[in-house]
């Protein structure tokens, strides 16, 4: 079921994208060549912990894991799509990193990601971020009352075919409010003019995600979760919380 949220709830679920944004902020200034990525895991701990908030993925089982999600956030390196998991790895120059991060403040959720690159950046992965960063402001510009969701499936699979980029099948955005995974699905492809039609009050999370490679086939590593390219490329991410109101889309996952 589709939930429709008032002002007032909207305005909750600014709070809490405002503490995932804080700790992506946080995130992105402590990663450095050097760093392990399960200190930028303790990072957002901390930060959720010292907001009064809860961190939405530690324990969340959705129906394709093999168990409960057992950090804070997710850690995608390279050539890892999304749902890493932070280690003790230690981050090198020219990695492409995505942290995905989501938490619950007074009952409502947040979920955002970025990604990034340490130390000295190879054109092509600027490049790719820079894809799935236009993707994610091409969807959220879909999501006006009226128009539909495969207006916005189409806004983000446009660019990336412009880049000659792949999306992954099966994986998306989502509806988001007292649940951090809600209805609808929210694909990264869609015919325009086809399926749910947008209204005031749906919040959604937008997620692009590209594989440098063109054909966005993945498979799952063998902890169950890390979903990788088959072709070896690197991957973007971009994740943003937004709220439909009648002055228009309204980003939630903002500090
Ligand atoms: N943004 C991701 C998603 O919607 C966050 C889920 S990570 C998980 O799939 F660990 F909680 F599953
Ligand atoms: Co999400």
């Amino acid at each position: 079921m589709v939930e429709i949220k008032t002002l007032a709830e909207i305005e909750a679920m600014r709070e809490a994208g405002r503490v995932v944004a804080r700790a992506l902020q946080a995130i992105v200034k402590h990663a450095a060549v050097g760093v392990r990525v399960d200190e930028l895991d303790e990072l957002a701990a901390t930060i959720i912990a010292e907001a009064g908030a809860k961190p939405a993925f530690l324990g969340y089982q959705p129906h394709f894991a093999p168990t409960p999600y057992p950090a804070v956030i997710c850690s995608s390196i390279n050539d890892v799509i999304v749902h890493g998991i932070p280690d003790r790895y230690r981050l090198k120059d020219g990695d492409l990193v995505s942290i995905d991060c989501g938490a619950y403040l007074d009952g409502w959720a947040g979920d955002s990601a970025v990604s990034f690159v340490v130390g000295q950046p190879r054109a092509r992965d600027v490049a790719l971020i820079e894809a799935t960063q236009e993707a994610l402001r091409a969807g959220i510009a879909a999501m006006r009352p009226g128009n539909r969701m495969g207006d916005i499936g189409h806004a983000i699979s446009s660019v990336a075919v412009a880049g000659g980029y792949g999306v992954p099948i099966d994986f998306g955005g989502h509806g988001i409010g007292r649940k951090m995974h809600e209805d609808p699905h929210v694909a990264n492809q869609g015919r325009p003019g086809r399926g749910l039609v947008l209204r005031t009050g749906l919040v959604l999370a937008i997620e692009p995600m590209f594989t440098a490679g063109g054909d966005g086939r993945y498979l799952t590593a063998a902890d169950g979760w890390a979903l990788r390219t088959v072709d070896g490329s690197r991957a973007s991410h971009s994740e943003h919380t937004v709220a439909i109101t009648d002055d228009g889309p309204v980003i939630l996952t903002a500090v």
